[in-house]
């Protein structure tokens, strides 16, 4: 059987990463990237820069369906989630990309466009939003909540029933201790331990972490 399209939006490293991942899932057909620099990721499959060239690719090609994920990472969960809806309201369909090592419980709920990486668990009654990356070796234990383009990095850790709000990201090797809530837009600094429950926008890190500083975008609710 024919494997179903794919395409990525984003050309750097995490789309080596989710190329590995889709392995012989899917047939790549290309790679969006919206700066004019980046390079491309591959030597085989094309690198077009821009929604206009996205738009041109699409009217050219055959009309069968194609998913997608968006490959962009760090603590960008707000640009994924948007470019996932522009991606969505074009005709693509996102798809869910679990990586053949990962665990996912069986009663876990991720939603589309998540990605789950090499090593990484998602256990039971865990909710995963819209576009969400937990990373390599992170985990996110049972009963912990994540909002729509949340980040969990390399080696990070959620005990259980964590909240973590929309966009945020926890940095890589970071703890995040049972029942604590995590805003929107908050950044959790590589290698923290968080014991106190965070406000949106909150730049946190140390251990215990401290919130230094609030992100510059403006917190959707107050802090
Ligand atoms: C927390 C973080 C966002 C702070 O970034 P920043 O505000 O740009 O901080 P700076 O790099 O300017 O560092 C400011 C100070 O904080 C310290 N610092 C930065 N991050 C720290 C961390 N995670 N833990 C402890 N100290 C940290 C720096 O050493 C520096 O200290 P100094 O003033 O004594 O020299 C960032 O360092 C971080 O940890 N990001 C997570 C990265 C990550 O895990 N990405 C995953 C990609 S897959």
């Amino acid at each position: 059987m024919a494997r179903p399209d794919i395409v990525l939006w984003g050309g750097t490293g995490q789309a080596k990463v989710l190329r590995e991942l889709i392995g012989d899932d899917f047939a790549l057909q290309a790679v969006f990237d919206n700066s004019p620099t980046v390079a491309p990721p591959f030597a085989d499959i094309p690198l077009i820069r821009g929604w206009n060239g996205f738009l041109e690719w699409h009217a050219a090609r055959e009309p069968r369906p194609c998913h997608f994920l968006v490959a962009i990472g760090g603590d960008r969960g707000k640009v994924r989630v948007e470019i996932q809806a522009q991606l969505e309201r074009a005709g693509l369909l996102a798809a869910v990309a679990v990586h053949r090592t990962a665990f996912v419980a069986r009663n876990a709920r991720l939603g589309p466009g998540s990605q789950i990486l090499a090593q990484a668990a998602v256990c039971v009654e865990a909710e995963v939003g819209t576009a969400c990356i937990v990373n390599t070796s992170a985990s996110v234990d049972h009963e912990c909540w994540l909002g729509h383009g949340v980040h969990v990095a390399p080696g990070a850790h959620l005990a259980g029933e964590v909240q973590v709000g929309d966009f945020s990201m926890i940095g890589a090797g970071a703890t995040v201790l049972p029942r604590i809530r995590i805003g929107r837009h908050c950044v959790v600094g590589a290698g923290a331990v968080v014991t106190r429950d965070l406000p949106d926008g909150a730049v946190a890190y140390g251990n215990p972490a401290r919130i230094v500083r609030y992100a510059s975008e403006p917190p959707a609710t107050p802090a």
